[in-house]
């Protein structure tokens, strides 16, 4: 097929959560809480907690094996590989790199990218852009995060709200019009500071004081964040369709980032869409940022909701703050 003439497309597609499931109640026992608050506010009625020494590239690797057998594609095929990730298993290596080591794709290059929640958009984004260029035939496009390990489990305001998960994506070269449509990125460094995770860079390096300070935990403003959330996400569905030509009603199938019912609920009315062609699975896993979407899209698959021909959407919203919306032609 000639560079010019393909679009690049999904083939396969696998997630990973942990075991270990906290319920609303068991937080109940630890902060000052309820199940009746956190269902009402969040729509979160359990998420996934990884054990021991378990890290990113450990979720990212079962994801990206799962992706790997549903698409029939071995690892050594692979030629390239994106994580999207805020909470890589350390600084360097990067996690695509463990994660690469991990599955055995010993062909591909890796790194990570981060975006925060809008990872995969921005992830799948530029696997696309590499696959239609004919620059690489297979990649993997991974979205994994252990936010568990950054929770400060006496904050309210946030342990309640994240939980640990892998979703990947193998993406392949096909012919048009199937494949990715378009996506739509956009970012403001100026809102940064509402959602960050302060210690153990170089502006604030780790020392007793920040351990002690608690600083090498998830800080944000809530309320603001629901705010942007809302409205970036709002519009970035809105503009992604009108540079398609379409509206909310030519979607079969819309996956927000799962961070809030109440968010998703606000996205869909301004998209024009029923809740019913809305994917909606964070009663299961809270909110686990960049694997949100994949996950989310794994489950469909599962249930029979995401079939061949669909125009299937995709928004997201997070720390950076980023946000992104894609269109694919399932
Ligand atoms: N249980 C009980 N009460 C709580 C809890 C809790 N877990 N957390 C906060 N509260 C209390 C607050 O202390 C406050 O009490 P006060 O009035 O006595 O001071 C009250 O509830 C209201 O707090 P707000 O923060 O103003 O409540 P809000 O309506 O904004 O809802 C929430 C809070 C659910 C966190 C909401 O702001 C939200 O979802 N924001 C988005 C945050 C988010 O998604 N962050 C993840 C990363 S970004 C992303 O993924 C999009």
């Amino acid at each position: 097929m000639a560079a010019k003439d393909r679009n690049a497309r999904i083939v396969g597609m696998g997630m990973y959560v942990p075991d270990k499931v906290v319920t609303n109640d068991d937080f109940a026992k630890i902060v000052d809480t309820s199940d009746e608050w956190i269902t009402q506010m969040t729509g979160i009625k359990e998420r996934r907690f990884v054990e021991g020494d378990v890290a990113t590239s450990d979720l990212a690797a079962e994801a990206a094996r799962a992706a790997l057998d549903r698409a029939g594609v071995e690892a050594t095929d692979v030629e390239m590989i994106i994580v999207a990730t805020a909470t890589p298993d350390m600084f360097f290596p990067s996690t695509a790199c463990l994660t690469q080591a991990k599955i055995g794709a010993a062909n591909a290059f890796a790194y990570d990218i981060s975006a925060g929640c809008s990872g995969f958009i921005f992830g799948l984004t530029v696997a696309d852009q590499f696959v239609k260029a004919g620059r690489v035939e297979t990649a993997l496009v991974i979205g994994a995060e252990t936010l568990t390990k950054f929770m400060d489990m006496t904050d309210r305001n946030t342990c309640v709200l994240f939980g640990d998960g892998a979703g990947a994506a193998v993406v392949r070269p096909c012919d048009p019009p199937r494949g990715l449509v378009r996506s739509y990125l956009g970012c403001d460094g100026n809102l940064g500071s509402l959602l960050t995770l302060p210690a153990g860079g170089t502006r604030m390096p780790a020392s007793h004081e920040t351990v002690d300070g608690r600083m090498h935990y998830i800080k944000m403003e809530g309320r603001k964040i629901y705010v942007n959330a809302v409205k970036r996400m709002g519009d970035s569905v809105i503009i992604v369709l009108e540079q398609e030509g379409l509206t909310g009603d030519d979607l079969d199938i819309l996956f927000p980032h799962q961070a809030n019912t109440r968010i998703i609920t606000s996205v869909a009315e301004r998209a024009g869409m029923p809740m019913e062609k809305v994917f909606v699975n964070i009663h299961k896993y809270g909110n686990t940022s960049a694997a949100s979407i994949p996950i989310a899209m794994c489950e469909a698959i599962e249930e029979g909701r995401l079939e061949e021909g669909m125009l299937a959407g995709m928004v997201a919203f997070g720390a950076g703050f980023t946000w992104g919306s894609a269109l694919l032609r399932w």
